[in-house]
């Protein structure tokens, strides 16, 4: 061990409310069983990240394949605002490995970690004492590569209190600029991921000076309260990924910790720097090059989550979209309507479907299509543009 000291990075401290966003869709996403991407599909995902506005991109794990280390090469040399990172173990090897993979980024990032709970430290075989040497060494070594560097504790939120404080000492001390706090098992709940924010930044020598991260997984569905939570103890970086991709149950969804800040931004006062109208263009291409598809009523992005299919619902919106919907679709990219109309479908809701389509439907000619109407929803799971056409045309033939 070393005895030289870093001080933080350049910029590492941000802006009061400024949430910085770490995505990691390249590379916790792309660990999902059956997501693995192209290298083609990998540096697009990357461009639309990047044009979107997200601070940090963890392009991949260098060391991995040699897939990998192509990837993260290619989109450091491409990317033109966001920092991009690679991700690499508590040895030299993968460091090493990770650096010759992200350096000529204009901003490369190195993220290396080591799981620091009781399980993890069995696995590896490292004494309490040991593995501090351990990240002390690497975190040291990854600081002399490059001048941002990230340190993670694996399973954090199972790590004893008294140790987490010591480890993540030791990796400021070592240089670290951004200290990441993983919910690796998707175990923590709103109240404790909080706690353990401000536990850091109180008992931490040095916590001042360096951002707090979180990362959680979606195990126990609070990976979006988690990160909100931690936000609002102290952390100012919140990493996720497109459609909460990510091993078994995915990581933090990056479009509803994005938009919970914009549209709650009278109780959380943050603010992140993504221009959110490119959020369905991105949640659509990563669920086509992945292969996973987003499930119909998924918060924000789901295929309904703006749709209104009730007589209530469709009056509502008709009359004042703000009784139903708490943002609009075209804050988040979408063009398409809001009304689906099916058997829940009222009057006021076809009357203005049909107006769209081109027909303004005196009252008894609105009746009789109406019956219809219904008679074909009893039918049929979802009635299309082109069924109502069809209605109104036997309307016309029979009437
Ligand atoms: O979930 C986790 O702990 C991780 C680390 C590699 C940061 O993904
Ligand atoms: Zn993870």
């Amino acid at each position: 061990m070393t005895d030289k000291t870093h001080s933080p990075a350049p910029g590492a401290v941000a802006a009061a409310d400024r949430v910085l966003i770490f995505d990691t869709t390249l590379r916790d996403g792309e660990q999902s069983p059956g997501a693995t991407m192209t290298h083609a599909e990998k540096l697009e995902i990357a461009a639309l990240l990047d044009e979107m506005g997200v601070d940090i991109i963890e392009a991949g794990f260098p060391i991995a394949s040699e897939g990998d280390f192509a990837a993260v090469s290619a989109i450091a040399k491409a990317a033109k605002n966001a920092v991009i990172c690679g991700l690499a173990r508590a040895n030299d090897k993968d460091i090493d490995r990770c650096w010759e993979a992200i350096r000529h980024a204009r901003q490369p990032r190195i993220h290396t970690f080591i799981g620091t709970s009781p399980s993890h430290r069995e696995i590896t075989k490292l004494n309490q004492d040991d593995m501090v040497t351990r990240i002390h060494d690497t975190v040291t070594r990854a600081r002399n590569l490059c001048d941002n560097v990230q340190w993670s504790p694996m399973d954090a939120t199972r790590t004893e209190h008294d140790y987490l404080c010591r480890v993540v000492e030791t990796a400021i001390k070592a240089g670290a600029s951004t200290i990441n706090i993983p919910d690796t098992v998707g175990y923590t709940a709103p109240r404790e991921s909080a706690a353990l924010i401000r536990m850091l930044l109180e008992r931490v020598p040095g916590a001042d000076n360096v951002i707090f991260a979180t990362h959680c997984h979606n195990d126990l569905g609070m990976a979006t309260a988690n990160s909100l939570a931690a936000v609002e103890a102290g952390a100012r970086q919140i990493e996720c990924t497109i459609n909460g991709l990510g091993e078994r149950a995915g990581n933090t969804a990056l479009e509803e910790v994005v938009m919970a800040l914009k549209v709650r931004h009278d109780i959380m006062p943050y603010r992140t720097g993504i221009d959110t109208t490119k959020i369905m263009n991105l949640s659509r291409r990563v669920s086509q090059v992945s292969g996973f598809a987003v499930q119909f009523n998924k918060a924000v992005v789901g295929k309904n989550a703006f749709l209104h299919e009730s007589g209530i619902h469709q009056d509502g919106v008709l009359k004042n979209v703000e009784t139903f919907e708490i943002m609009r679709p075209a804050d988040i990219g979408i063009t398409e309507t809001n009304i689906a109309m099916g058997k829940h479908s009222g009057r006021a809701a076809l009357r203005s479907k049909l107006a769209d389509l081109g027909h303004e439907l005196a009252d008894n000619q609105l009746n009789d299509v109406f019956v219809r109407f219904k008679a074909l929803a009893d039918r049929k799971k979802e009635i299309y543009d082109e069924d109502l056409i069809a209605l109104m045309a036997d309307s016309a033939a029979n009437t």
